[in-house]
């Protein structure tokens, strides 16, 4: 018996669905759409600069001028929100990264010139000491560790600082225990109970980190240190879902894993188990990979970009910060 002869075998057959492009439109489950891209921006001091991150390809340093463009382009494209990162001059950096308090300081200024420029986009401000402190921790050092507890006030005055220069959302990146709350109650007690939080729940120890390092000017300060003390073990997924109950618990409106494409089980785990909205952070590893490969004509750069942001959404995702976010819209727009 021929399989073709037979009218029995195969009587299912999973093709069917896949034979033309407006059936596999019809039975598509997931859809990545510009709604879904949060924009993450590398500020530094200067006029007119755009400067390229060598090992970010695509991705510039900007002045607060060439910012606010950029920034412009972005919410013309649709992109609903900008994730705003300082490259901390060398000598403004201090032991407990005081200038991550000054009104002043780059994301500040950031902050207030877009907003004065009447951008329609929300900002997001991350908050940790990692680009203001001369050991590049995201703490402030008392004795040989990374203190908790004397982090938080700092980092619950660091939010205020950022939302009074007009930050929709205040994303702390840092991983101190109890930060969520600290920073809740700092913000409400500042008259800036609407401000959101978007909280880097399970944000783990990674070496994917490295490029976003060279970019905000942190590498040389870490040097041989690391984050294990606070960012998570890339072994655990458990405890991915103790650190986002105790975030949502603590009031965070948001929450996030990062990195992104390793860690989609945990996208997965997290969006199902808490039902809240949940991020995924395609990181600067992740985004510097795909580029050197497409670099080398090994991938195609555009596809890859379009399916791997489309795999976080069928992981549970409902947004993707990404530094394709701008060739990603554009991609959408244009249709594919
Ligand atoms: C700072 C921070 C980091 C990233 C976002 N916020 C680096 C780190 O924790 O060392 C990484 C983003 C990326 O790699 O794209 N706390």
């Amino acid at each position: 018996m021929s399989a073709s002869s037979s009218s029995q075998f195969p009587f299912i057959r999973m093709r069917r669905n896949r034979r033309t492009d407006w059936s596999r439109r019809l039975v598509r489950e997931h859809q990545l759409s510009v709604n879904d891209l949060i924009l993450p921006v590398f500020v530094k001091e200067g006029d007119s600069v755009v400067e390229p991150i060598d090992s970010m390809p695509g991705v510039n340093r900007y002045s607060l001028d060439t910012l606010v463009d950029f920034v412009g382009q972005a919410a013309q494209r649709g992109i609903p929100a900008v994730a705003v990162f300082p490259v901390t001059p060398t000598e403004r950096k201090t032991e407990d990264g005081d200038e991550a308090l000054n009104p002043e300081n780059l994301i500040n200024r950031a902050g207030r010139a877009i907003r004065q420029a009447g951008i329609d986009i929300g900002l997001i401000a991350d908050v940790a000491l990692d680009p203001y402190t001369t050991h590049g921790q995201d703490g402030v050092i008392r004795g040989d560790e990374v203190h908790n507890d004397e982090s938080l006030a700092i980092l619950a005055q660091q939010s205020v600082v950022q939302a009074d220069a007009g930050y929709d959302i205040i994303a702390p990146s840092d991983m101190m225990d109890g930060r969520v709350a600290a920073i809740r109650v700092a913000l409400d007690a500042g008259q800036h109970e609407n401000v959101q939080i978007m909280a880097y729940s399970a944000k783990y120890a990674s070496a994917f980190y490295g490029p976003f390092r060279d970019a905000v000017g942190s590498k040389g300060n870490l040097g041989k240190g690391d984050k294990k003390t606070y960012q998570m073990d890339p072994a655990n997924t458990d405890e991915a879902i103790r650190e986002v109950q105790l975030d949502l618990a603590e009031g965070a409106d948001m929450v996030m894993v990062k990195p992104g494409m390793p860690y989609l089980d945990i996208v997965r785990r997290v969006s199902e188990q808490l039902r809240a909205p949940t991020f995924a952070y395609q990181v600067s590893g992740e985004y510097a990979m795909l580029n050197a490969a497409a670099a080398n004509g090994w991938l195609d750069r555009r596809a890859v970009m379009l399916e791997s942001l489309l795999c976080f959404k069928r992981a549970g995702a409902d947004g993707v910060l990404t530094y394709f976010a701008m060739d990603a819209a554009e991609a959408l727009q244009a249709g594919v």
